[in-house]
């Protein structure tokens, strides 16, 4: 059930991002933001553009099918008869969130990439943040920063080894232990680093 919904939810939010971040992103348009489910509960102009649980309720999803006075996406192209299932089934799920969202890699604070659709954020492995909870994790607490453009990280910067490590010694694992042999040497997710100073922290400090 959590697999189903979970890739339901990334599904959802890959239709959006690909159909709708354009121009209900950082733009808006008609007050709608529909880059998170909590933005997407809020709604533009007109109030919530989904009623969680009720597909056919939801202003998102009148828009998509071009039945109501709304015809999205804005134009003359209009999503596939999957992609609007998707997106009816995610509502009745009760529009959950992607769980792993907010780690999948940095983003630089910069677009390239040219404008509109086109524009885009490198990844960028020298600096981001990551929500943790679980595992012992004290919440309310922010361990680190980074430099004043977001773009690489400025105090306690913690190499991905070490993170790794810390990660799975909260959850119980030695790091040094967890290892897969391959072309005739044992591997190491931390390869051969593996500091474990953050576990401390992100349990008390
Ligand atoms: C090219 C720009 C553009 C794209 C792409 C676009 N929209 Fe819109 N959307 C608009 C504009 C402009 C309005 C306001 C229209 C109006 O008020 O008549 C709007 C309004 C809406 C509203 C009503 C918001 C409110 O409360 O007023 C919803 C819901 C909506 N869009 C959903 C979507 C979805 C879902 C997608 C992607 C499948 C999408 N839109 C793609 C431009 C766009």
């Amino acid at each position: 059930m959590f697999a189903q919904s979970e890739s339901l939810a990334k599904s959802a939010q890959r239709i959006l991002e690909t159909n709708c971040v354009a121009c209900h992103g950082a733009a808006r348009m008609s007050d709608l933001d529909v880059r998170s489910p909590e933005n997407i509960l809020t709604g533009g102009k007109r109030g919530p553009a989904i009623v969680p649980g009720k597909a056919s309720e939801s202003l998102l999803l009148m828009a998509v099918r071009r039945e109501g006075e709304l015809r999205m996406p804005l134009g003359n192209s209009s999503l596939k008869p999957l992609e609007v299932s998707i997106l009816s089934d995610w509502i009745d799920a009760g529009a959950p969130r992607s769980s792993t969202s907010g780690c999948e890699f940095g983003r630089t604070p910069t677009a390239d990439g040219g404008e509109g659709r086109g524009a885009g954020r490198d990844h960028n492995p020298y600096g981001f943040t990551l929500w943790m909870v679980g595992g012992g994790v004290r919440g309310g607490q922010v361990i680190g920063s980074t430099d004043e453009l977001g773009l690489r990280a400025a105090e306690y910067p913690v190499h991905l080894n070490d993170l790794h490590a810390s990660i799975l010694e909260l959850l119980g694992l030695d790091h040094a232990k967890l290892t897969y042999r391959h072309s005739g040497r044992d591997f190491r997710l931390t390869d051969v680093g593996g500091k474990t100073d953050l576990a401390a922290k992100l349990r008390n400090s």
